[in-house]
């Protein structure tokens, strides 16, 4: 199977499901709209979209994340989460990575370096939804339970 084909099976959707709640319904509602976003994306790479609209969806992409980062630490905050400076920390490490994925996505013409781009933004988005937010599932689960 050619690279380029083999990418584009990776760029199937990501399923929501019960397992990604974080146990907050505004946290929750903000990441199911991510994974929309991010299987949209997959979408256009893998149908051949235009470099304009793949563009588009990407920015839009980045201001959710902008937002979405803003909201989830308003709400750790809140619940004075322990660990709140260091996935502060991880939320700028993220935002970058992002902006270098759009210069990189911009400097390109090649198709593939954009298949690639959209798989980077997808697996540095999910990885942070598995890794890092779970991280604060069982913290904001005793808040509630409390
Ligand atoms: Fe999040
Ligand atoms: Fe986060």
């Amino acid at each position: 199977m050619p690279q380029s084909t083999r990418m584009k099976a990776d760029l199937s959707p990501i399923p929501w499901v019960e397992a990604l709640s974080v146990g907050d319904a505004a946290i929750d509602a903000e990441h199911r709209f991510f994974i929309e976003l991010v299987n949209r994306f997959s979408d256009m790479v893998a149908q051949d979209a235009s470099k304009i609209g793949i563009n588009a969806l990407l920015h839009r992409l980045i201001e959710h994340s902008r937002e979405h980062f803003k909201n989830e630490e308003a709400i750790l905050e809140a619940s004075r989460y322990p660990e709140l400076a260091a996935h502060r920390q991880a939320h700028q490490a993220l935002l970058q990575a992002l902006e270098a994925v759009v210069q990189d996505f911009l400097a390109a013409d090649e198709y593939d370096r954009w298949v690639a781009a959209a798989l980077h933004v997808k697996t540095a988005l999910v990885d942070h939804l598995l890794h890092q937010d779970m991280r604060f599932k069982s913290h904001l689960q005793d808040r509630v339970g409390r």
